[in-house]
């Protein structure tokens, strides 16, 4: 069986990526990382992807003129790589229209909250400050407004009366890590369609909920 071709850009730590890598070690999972791209040359991230025997590139967004140059760099690093889909794992450069636009339905990220709610920074202080019950993390198609598309998974946990950001972020990431393998062995098997902007799997609407007790 073909595994789907996949790329991680990342900036940092790394933790998703981790996730990633430990699901496709797995024989039977439907995708393999082939790529990882970072615009930091520090990322720790860098270290995980070399230590997993895969390839990695590094575009430091301050040696390009123009987002677009910079775009465009990893657009053929990614191209030449015969990448299938893209996963945004914590990788901090919001990507331009033209790019967004060729990997439409195949670039997908992950973000710490439950959109649409707290699209952007600071989202546990936030979910905090807003007293919610639940918080969680979204893996999502990727569009032109940042932190928004097709949601593909959720998974939530339950915010507890002593949380910090510090103590609520940890337990966000742990499903974090459950969401991003989950979405993309869906999408790898062919059970994700986009309809009016909508995420279809197996033929019904989404998308799937990991809740955590
Ligand atoms: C995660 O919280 C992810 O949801 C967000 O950036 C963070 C990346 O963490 N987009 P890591 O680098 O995967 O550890």
């Amino acid at each position: 069986m073909a595994r789907l071709r996949t790329a991680v850009l990342i900036s940092g730590r790394g933790s998703n990526l981790q996730a990633l890598i430990d699901a496709c070690a797995a024989r039977d999972f439907p995708a393999e990382i082939v790529l990882v791209v970072s615009n930091r040359a520090n990322a720790q991230g860098l270290e995980r992807a070399a230590r997993a025997r895969i390839p990695t590139r590094v575009f430091s967004h301050g040696d390009f003129a123009t987002r677009d140059a910079f775009d465009s760099a990893i657009n053929r690093a990614l191209k030449d790589a015969g990448i299938e889909l893209i996963c945004l794992a914590g990788f901090m450069r919001v990507l331009g229209d033209a790019f967004v636009v060729a990997w439409r339905d195949r670039l997908i990220n992950i973000h710490p909250s439950l959109l649409p709610q707290f699209p952007g920074l600071d989202t546990h202080t936030r979910a905090l400050a807003a007293c919610v019950e639940r918080h969680g993390c979204t893996v999502h198609f990727v569009r032109h407004a940042v932190d928004s598309g097709p949601i593909i998974v959720q998974g939530s946990v339950p915010v507890l009366p002593n949380d910090t950001a510090d103590t609520l972020a940890a337990r966000v990431f742990a499903v974090e890590h459950r969401a991003y393998p989950l979405a993309v062995r869906l999408i790898a098997e062919g059970r994700v369609r986009v309809l009016d902007d909508n995420v279809e799997i197996d033929g019904r609407p989404g998308p799937v909920r990991l809740d955590a007790a």
